[in-house]
């Protein structure tokens, strides 16, 4: 089995990459960490366990994250994900409860307990590891791999112009984080940045694909150029609730002159944790702008050992319909049940 701890701010994104760990009969999630982000952490932590609620898995424990990030004012994103995270899905209120253990120390237990074996996954801002690792510095050491998704280096940010939102939200623990794994020793981590995981781009056709492969139609798609194209009649659950949630996202992506698509960031990032192997890194030492007027929260990667000795990997490349191959047929093969 692999052991993951899936850390999130759920929202869309996220809650796709949740089911995609869900419907990977191999993983072991062996805890869910919710952090203030998108939403604010009460509802993140809420998506969770509505969204373990509705796939039958309430025995995954949810660990609630710190109200706000470590030093910044929380920001939300509700414009990006809808007023309560998951754009137009009605999720079920779930009737479990969130863990009695935070989120920072869900981080070191879970480290402790699996050494050397668990996965490490962070969609949303780095606040629980970065408070997990002030309360205890080995949990990186500990850890077989982290992927982060997060930051933006040569491309344009999505918060700032140079700052990309899990960053921005609370750069002081993207900071204390990528440092933390200056340490020799210490497996750098996976990050996905804006510069891959934006290519990595849903189109309606990738939906009715979706729909098909779970035995659930129709998911009304008459022309990918039909701005109105997507809607759900679904008669599969996960799958009415996935798809309520991602049109939301397309309005967003659409509204802002992306086109009719919708970026998935997250579950990009979870299928790289489980396969590291579909992308391509370039080492780098990366560290987080925590002053500049204009560029707080701007990721720095330095690929030619100017400033220190890299800490982590950029992920540059991948084969992005591989990426929809896997992700439609695992999902769709787990909703069709
Ligand atoms: C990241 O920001 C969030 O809105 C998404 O869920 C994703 O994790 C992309 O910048
Ligand atoms: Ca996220």
């Amino acid at each position: 089995m692999i052991r993951i701890l899936l850390d999130c701010d759920t929202g869309i994104d996220d809650s796709v990459a949740l089911l995609y760990l869900l419907a990977r009969r191999d993983v072991d999630i062996v805890g869910i960490a919710s952090t203030a982000g998108n939403v604010p952490v009460d509802v993140a932590t809420a998506n969770n366990l509505s969204w373990l609620q509705l796939c039958g898995r309430a025995d995954i424990p949810v660990h609630v994250g710190s109200a706000a990030p470590l030093v910044a004012e929380l920001m939300t994103a509700e414009d990006t994900h809808g007023p309560l995270g998951v754009g137009y899905a009605d999720l079920p209120t779930a009737t479990m409860s969130p863990s009695g253990t935070d989120a920072a120390d869900a981080w070191i237990d879970a480290s402790l307990a699996y050494p050397g074996e668990l996965i490490g996954l962070v969609t949303g801002p780095l606040t629980s590891l970065a408070t997990a690792i002030r309360r205890d510095p080995a949990v990186p050491g500990r850890l077989a791999r982290l992927v982060v998704m997060g930051g933006a280096f040569h491309v344009h940010g999505n918060t700032t112009p140079t700052s990309e939102w899990n960053i921005a939200v609370d750069p002081e623990a993207g900071a204390e984080v990528f440092d933390a794994f200056s340490t020799a020793g210490v497996r750098p981590p996976i990050i996905c940045p804006l510069d891959l995981t934006e290519s990595v781009a849903m189109t309606p056709d990738h939906v009715v694909r979706l729909a098909a492969a779970a035995g659930s139609e129709p998911v009304e798609c008459p022309d990918p150029a039909d701005e109105t194209g997507l809607r759900s009649v679904a008669d599969n659950v996960v799958i009415r609730h996935l798809v309520d949630a991602l049109r939301f996202y397309f309005e967003f992506h659409h509204a802002h002159d992306e086109g009719y698509i919708a970026h998935l960031h997250d579950p990009f990032a979870a299928m790289v944790a489980l396969a590291p192997e579909i992308v391509e890194t370039v080492p780098a030492r990366v560290d987080v702008e925590l002053d500049g007027r204009l560029t707080r929260g701007m990721t720095v990667a330095d690929e030619r050992a100017m400033t220190g000795e890299p800490n982590a990997r950029i992920a540059t490349a991948t084969d992005v319909e591989a990426v929809f191959d896997d992700l439609i047929e695992t999902i769709g093969a787990f909703a069709r049940g």
